[in-house]
């Protein structure tokens, strides 16, 4: 059987450093995959193509799955985020992120087990900002009925597959009474058809301070775009911070898999950046094909992974991100090392 192709988007800052670091630990563990590497990002644009390239968005369609690093997204200038475009275009709707304590990485609490599923096309990331007059602007958001049902019936089919107990919406339906509101009642309504799967809502203040005080009452959250992406980064402050949480975007054709962190330009370059992020992500996709592909040697190649990273971080090897002394290709090696 030939390889499995998987499009791979290196992006900007810490991305080419923890993409390099993850395929080296994915090739120590065997993962039968050709990669086809694509810009996108400032990448690109410093190659002389757009910031979201065509080629690269139909690879993805052809191929159908992609492992991206980080791009980044220039502050106030005239970019769209290529993150926000690649994620609409595709129609990737769903950004799933498990948020889970490892052994070997001390937080504040020991058993924080979430998964935060946000709506990845809508909101006030529509991108609809005008100005009225000058010193005067606004920004739209956006929610439609099609796209509040179809993120809260993928959220309670995950549950319902994966056996989560329970889904926890976090909203302002008391002030945006119609886009939040009609977040909330899609979800509310889809209830009806998973009567199995508990449900509760909350206004999103005080559902994060219940999160920061114990997170461990929740087990999925379901959020729109904004507030998705603000409580993805509060989720992974739980369990160790940027370096250490997965994600995964997913449409009904393809899928884009991404950490949560972004490029941080602040220790690019500098062997600073954790991989593992990106390392966990990596198995995420794994264990995707392994699902479309109806091919287990995916799925092993994923557990292989996964011991080892989880060995490397009882045995203390740890970046300096969570309080150990490893640079980015030194924490690769160790997990590469441990691949059994
Ligand atoms: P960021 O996630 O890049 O960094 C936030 C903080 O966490 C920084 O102090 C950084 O050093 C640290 N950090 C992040 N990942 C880390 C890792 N793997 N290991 C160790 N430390 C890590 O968020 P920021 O600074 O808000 O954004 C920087 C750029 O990234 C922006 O241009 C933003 O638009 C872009 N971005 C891209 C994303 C994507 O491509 N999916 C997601 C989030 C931001």
């Amino acid at each position: 059987m030939p390889s499995q192709p998987v499009v791979l988007i290196p992006g900007d800052g810490i991305g080419p450093e923890v993409t390099e670091a993850v395929l080296h630990v994915l090739d120590a563990a065997g993962a039968d995959i050709a990669w086809q590497r694509h810009q996108a990002g400032l990448a690109a644009l410093d190659a002389g193509l757009d910031v979201l390239p065509a080629q690269t968005l139909d690879a993805i369609r052809d191929v159908g799955v992609a492992l991206k690093g980080p791009c980044t997204t220039p502050v106030g200038k005239g970019f769209s985020s290529i993150n926000v475009q690649l994620r609409k275009t595709l129609n990737l709707y769903a950004a799933v992120r498990p948020v889970r304590c490892l052994d070997g990485v001390a937080t504040r609490f020991d058993d924080v087990d979430l998964i935060v599923v946000r709506e990845n096309t809508e909101g006030l990331y529509s991108g609809v900002e005008n100005e009225i007059t000058p010193g005067v602007v606004t920004s739209l958001k956006v929610a439609t009925e099609i796209g509040c049902t179809r993120i809260a019936r993928w959220a309670f089919e995950y549950a319902r597959r994966r056996g989560r107990r329970k889904i926890t919406v976090f909203h302002k339906a008391n002030i945006m009474k119609l886009t939040d509101g009609l977040f909330l009642r899609c979800a509310e309504s889809m209830h009806d058809e998973f009567a199995d799967i508990e449900f509760e809502s909350m206004i999103i203040d005080a559902g994060c301070m219940k999160l920061v005080q114990d997170p461990t009452r929740f087990d999925m959250l379901l959020l729109e775009n904004l507030y998705g992406d603000v409580v993805s980064d509060l989720c992974a402050g739980l369990v160790g911070g940027l370096g250490v949480v997965p994600g995964a975007n997913l449409g009904a054709e393809q899928a884009v898999f991404e950490a949560v962190h972004g490029s941080a330009p602040d220790i690019a370059g500098k062997g600073l950046a954790n991989p593992l992020a990106l390392l966990m992500t990596a198995v995420m996709m794994l264990n995707h094909l392994a699902d479309r592909l109806h091919d287990d040697a995916h799925r092993a190649c994923g557990a292989r992974v996964r011991d080892a990273y989880n060995r490397a971080l009882a045995e203390g090897m740890l970046t300096r991100d969570l309080g150990g002394s490893l640079d980015t290709t030194d924490f690769a090696r160790a997990v590469a090392d441990r691949v059994e």
